[in-house]
């Protein structure tokens, strides 16, 4: 057996790994609460109690006073933020409940922006499929194809709605084409300037979605799915066109999504572009976690950190992530 010859010392690349302290002080990717977006689900009608949300252990669906104390825990954790979705108590064709200012999203915006007022940043998606009796992200042709810009109208008045009741930033997701410009374009008319735009640049039609439409109760009731207008999983390249879109309608963030099965995206945004980006680590990703955790076949925790540190390695600014508060605790110090 001829000698095996190593060219450096074995020690080369294990120097810096070989303490906690080594490891902290050369770490190059940094967890911290600010980094972080809470999701939370804010419901009208129904219990007053906040209810759990059986395929997302430790969410729940909040009352308008129970999001309240979760948003002051989210100041308390130093989050970088909350994003409200709403499951609204009537809906009908077009998801006019939507854009009711008595509707869950402003109530809960009005009543946490009155506890915290500036002191956390506060998003609210904006889509209608929470609103409408079809599930789809838009109003409907007799074909039943989801009608592009009666969905951006509707979009464009919950935007206002949101921005009426205080919310900081308005983030929308149904993945209409030209939704960021009307948008953009509602909220300058109706003296929203300082009210920014997040945009769901790249958003795949996922499977990962699946616990959030138990969540939301946004579940598409014909058995139709949502991929005649979210990207289709096999398509990358077509991810720099969205974004590129998205930044030239006046988006101010950019966001992808899902995070952990499109890292190469969140990295292509961070390349392409000096906007922040976003990821959301969406309801399945953190789903599958706790279900393993759950039965013992990972540890949860460890787990959760090391997906969210990898969409930030990729080069997300901010992860909405479900785990938030529980990450937010965990930091390494
Ligand atoms: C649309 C919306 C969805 C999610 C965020 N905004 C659902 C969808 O597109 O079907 C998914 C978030 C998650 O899965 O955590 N309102």
């Amino acid at each position: 057996m001829p000698e095996v010859r190593v060219p450096f010392p074995t020690t080369r690349m294990r120097r810096l790994r070989r303490t906690p302290a080594l490891r902290r002080a050369f770490a190059e990717t940094r967890l911290h609460p600010a980094q972080l977006v809470l999701p939370v689900f804010v419901r009208q009608g129904g219990a007053d109690e906040p209810t759990p949300i059986a395929s997302m252990p430790g969410v729940r669906q909040h009352t308008t006073r129970s999001v309240v104390e979760v948003a002051t825990e989210a100041v308390e954790a130093g989050l970088g933020g909350v994003i409200v979705f709403g499951i609204p108590a009537t809906k009908d064709a077009v998801g006019s409940s939507g854009w009711d200012p008595d509707g869950p999203v402003p109530t809960a915006v009005r009543a946490i922006k009155q506890r915290v007022g500036d002191d956390l940043v506060v998003w609210a998606d904006v889509c209608q499929c929470e609103y409408t009796d079809h599930g789809h992200c838009g109003p409907l042709a007799p074909d039943g194809e989801v009608l592009n810009d009666p969905a951006v109208d509707g979009y464009v008045r919950d935007a206002v709605a949101y921005a009426d009741a205080g919310v900081d930033l308005v983030a929308p997701s149904g993945m209409m084409d030209g939704q960021v410009a009307a948008i953009r374009a509602g909220l300058d008319g109706a003296g929203h300037e300082r009210v920014g735009v997040v945009a769901y640049a790249a958003k795949y039609a996922s499977a990962f979605y699946g616990p959030f439409r138990d969540a939301a109760g946004s579940a598409v009731v014909d058995g139709g799915d949502r991929s005649s207008h979210q990207m289709d999983p096999r398509n990358g390249r077509e991810a720099r066109l969205e974004l590129d879109l998205d930044a030239a309608e006046g988006a101010d963030v950019l966001m992808v999504k899902p995070a952990m099965a499109y890292l190469d995206v969140v990295a292509e945004a961070r390349r392409r572009s000096d906007l922040p980006v976003a990821a959301y680590q969406v309801s399945g990703e953190y789903a599958m976690i706790q279900a393993a955790a759950e039965r013992g076949w990972l540890e949860g925790g460890p787990a959760m950190s090391e997906a969210v540190t990898s969409i930030l390695r990729a080069g997300a600014d901010q992860v909405l992530t479900y785990a938030a508060l529980e990450l937010a605790q965990a930091v390494d110090r």
